[in-house]
């Protein structure tokens, strides 16, 4: 009896765990090597993942690896944007800070291909990391809206998850509300130049 339920309880533990893959996988579109500055950023590619196969890491967590091997934390900001905490308005952080990847802040006016924004968002006292967003430029990924990957991702580098989904790829609400930045690219920090 006792063995039964313990089975019945491991059982429904992997169904569980199933539908946790399933929920996670679906067919989306594959990114593209880019041509950047900073090193090759992972390539990935989205695939339908079945209970005997191991998960395949998702792009989204293949780019926060890379980020920390790339150590984002040392690049600079793009041309115009303070190196420190600034003010920052919903739906990002009280305080942000930026960086961006040397192609980027090569030519921060277009933001070519292979561009890569990263934003720290604080809370009020500018030391509580609140969560981290990224815009990624990746060549076919999603022409119609810049060929822009956007994630965001907890402060312990989780992918931020909403209704079940990982906030990553291409995320309507980032797309909608970044769609009115100056220039038409997606991009607010660089509207100055
Ligand atoms: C309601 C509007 C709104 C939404 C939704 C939004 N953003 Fe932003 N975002 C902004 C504004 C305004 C700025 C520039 C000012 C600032 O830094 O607060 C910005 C700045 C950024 C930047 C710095 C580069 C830039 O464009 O200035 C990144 C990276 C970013 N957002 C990522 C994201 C991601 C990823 C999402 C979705 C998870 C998202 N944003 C959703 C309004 C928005």
């Amino acid at each position: 009896m006792i063995r039964s339920l313990k089975s019945a309880v491991a059982i429904a533990a992997v169904l569980l765990g199933t539908g946790f893959l399933w929920a996670q996988s679906g067919s989306r579109p594959a990114v593209t090597r880019p041509q950047n500055g900073a090193g090759a950023v992972p390539s990935g590619t989205y695939r339908q993942t079945t209970p005997q196969q191991p998960r395949e890491v998702p792009f989204e967590e293949k780019l926060w690896d890379w980020l920390q091997k790339a150590q984002y934390k040392n690049w600079g900001p793009l041309p115009g944007v303070t190196a420190d905490a600034y003010r920052g308005e919903e739906p990002h952080g009280a305080a942000l800070r930026l960086y961006a990847n040397r192609v980027a802040a090569g030519k921060s006016s277009e933001l070519p291909l292979g561009s890569i924004l990263v934003k720290e968002n604080y809370s009020e006292d500018a030391q509580t990391l609140m969560g981290i967003t990224v815009m990624y430029r990746a060549k076919g990924f999603d022409p119609e809206h810049g060929d822009w990957f956007w994630a965001k991702y907890e402060a312990d580098g989780r992918v931020s998850q909403m209704n079940g989904m990982p906030v990553a790829g291409r995320v309507g609400m980032c797309i909608e509300c970044h769609s009115g930045a100056g220039g038409k690219d997606f991009s607010f920090a660089n509207d100055g130049r």
